[in-house]
């Protein structure tokens, strides 16, 4: 298969874009990069240092000043990568329901978007890498050879998230998670800056009535044309 070299994979939170890109990235030897990690490294920051998140002045302070890694898994209890704050592991961490609560508004702060953003650009540039987010293909990478908009509605991704949730061992009900997915949804596509919304030269797949089998088949398709 021929080897474009930056693909860039947005969608709505539950789409199933970290599955699919995680499993490109392993397919293709590339770098995979879920650029959502950061906006919830900056809000657990944020929390660790008794901020109030919506603080928008102190958080965007504590993002120009914290150093975000992101690395190959050093632990075999099912983490894709390890995310680093400062040199702390926080990869589950960052997945903490006062963390699901905040990271909305959070990644709404201009300072916030300038210092993730820039440093998502220097990974682009120095990688091949299949980097996951919400504003990839709009404006982190926008000369991207592949761009994928992964979309399904609500209730099915709701239904999907709840799911692994389960399968985690917590205890939340579907109500929950699709209030909870709900006004995610509402605050990454209408902010001011970098909004949640496929690239004019995005491919959009909605992938309600398709499992991950076929959408990967429909992505590799993508890569190989672009190739
Ligand atoms: O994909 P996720 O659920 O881990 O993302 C967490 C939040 O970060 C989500 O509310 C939107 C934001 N985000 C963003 O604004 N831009 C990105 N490139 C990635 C995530």
């Amino acid at each position: 298969m021929p080897h474009p070299k930056t693909i860039a994979i947005d969608g709505p939170a539950g789409s199933g874009k970290s599955t699919l890109g995680a499993l490109l990235a392993e397919e293709l030897g590339y770098l995979y990069f879920d650029t959502g990690v950061m906006y919830r490294a900056v809000t657990l920051a944020a929390i660790q240092e008794g901020l109030d998140p919506m603080d928008e002045i102190a958080v965007g302070q504590v993002a120009q000043q914290i150093r975000i890694d992101v690395q190959p898994p050093s632990v075999n209890d099912g983490r894709d990568y390890d995310v680093l704050l400062d040199g702390e592991d926080v990869t589950w961490a960052i997945r903490r329901d006062e963390v699901n609560a905040y990271v909305s508004p959070v990644s709404t702060y201009a300072a916030v978007r300038e210092a993730m953003t820039e440093q998502q650009r220097r990974v682009a540039r120095e990688n091949k890498v299949v980097m996951v987010g919400r504003d990839i293909g709009t404006v982190v990478v926008p000369d991207a050879d592949v761009k994928i908009f992964l979309d399904a509605a609500i209730e099915v991704r709701a239904h999907r998230r709840y799911q692994e949730l389960v399968e985690r061992g917590k205890d939340t009900s579907f109500d929950t998670v699709l209030q909870s997915l709900k006004n995610r949804d509402k605050i990454d596509s209408s902010r001011a800056i970098s909004p949640l919304k496929p690239a004019d030269d995005a491919v959009v797949i909605i992938a309600d009535c398709m499992g991950i089998q076929q959408v990967l088949k429909k992505a590799r398709e993508l890569i190989f044309n672009a190739g």
